[in-house]
């Protein structure tokens, strides 16, 4: 754990120290990946959007027959994070079916494991949204009915991560079977082509609530938005082009490896929006 890790974690339902915090060896979440996660945004201590992010885990637990606990997640959270000292953060959800029988049938009810962890959030967010990021392609992806859902298994989104730090680039992109861009590994992309905004379709890929966010900011301004299986020259070939999630917002990409996207340099089509979605963030925050 670095000097920096915040030392407070809640674990089904109690707020104690990370070093304290223990889950069985036999917990499905590690066993199998039997799990699901959230991962959300604080800003001044106030969890984002985060209904909608228990809305999410909740439909993915229900699919998946995994438990889901009745809890005060609002209050929850702000209490970790005060605990932590934390005002602007990341905040992570991590839902398991618990502890049971090995194997990979679960048999008999097993109790849910419930995790809250919070943290610093990473330092290169900043500098990635104001100057724009380069990202690489990657020829696998999250794949099936699986993949619109937080699954706790994320070895591909892993090794993406692992390829991308190895190309220097922020972030990498996953490139499907059929050749189609689909999603990063941990966002979504969308690219600017001719005035239109466009993004992969929900289709094998999480639903982000950023995305949502994006495309209702968008339809709200006027702009004209496609959903349509994306191609990785038209990314090249793009005028613009952006990642969103909830940690990272909307970052734009500006190259694909060596290759810049556009001029190069982040356009004002993503800087609009951008700003969009800061007035959503405030608006989001003031309501509460
Ligand atoms: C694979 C993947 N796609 C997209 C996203 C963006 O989702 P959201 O906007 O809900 O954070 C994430 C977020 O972590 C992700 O892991």
């Amino acid at each position: 754990m670095s000097a920096q890790t915040p030392q407070f974690v809640e674990l089904d339902g109690r707020v104690l120290p990370a070093a304290r915090a223990t889950i069985s060896v036999f917990d499905r979440g590690l066993l199998y990946g039997d799990g699901l996660f959230e991962t959300l945004r604080a800003y001044h201590g106030k969890p984002f959007t985060l209904d909608e992010h228990v809305a999410r885990l909740q439909a993915s637990a229900r699919l998946l027959g995994i438990g889901f606990p009745r809890k005060a997640w609002r209050r929850s959270i702000e209490i970790l994070l005060k605990r932590n000292h934390l005002d602007d953060a990341w905040v992570r959800i991590t839902l398991t079916r618990g502890a049971g029988r090995p194997g990979p049938l679960p048999v008999g009810r097993q109790r849910p494991t419930v995790l809250i962890t919070t943290g610093r959030l990473d330092p290169a967010i900043a500098p990635a949204q104001r100057r724009g990021v380069r990202v690489t392609l990657v020829a696998f992806s999250r794949s099936g009915f699986l993949g619109e859902h937080k699954v706790l298994g994320f070895l591909p989104s892993v090794l993406g991560k692992v390829i991308a730090k190895r190309h220097h680039t922020f972030e990498a992109i996953f490139v499907n079977g059929e050749g189609y861009l689909t999603e990063g590994t941990t966002s979504n992309i969308f690219l600017w082509q001719r005035g239109r905004l466009i993004t992969p379709p929900v289709d094998g890929i999480l639903p982000g609530l950023t995305r949502r966010l994006v495309i209702r900011a968008a339809a709200a301004d006027g702009i004209p938005v496609a959903e349509r299986p994306l191609a990785p020259h038209e990314l090249r070939e793009g005028d613009e082009a952006f990642l969103t999630s909830s940690l990272v917002e909307i970052v734009p990409i500006v190259g694909v490896d060596a290759q810049a996207i556009g001029d190069g340099e982040v356009g004002p089509r993503t800087r609009r929006l951008q700003d969009l979605y800061r007035q959503m963030v405030d608006q989001g925050l003031g309501r509460r």
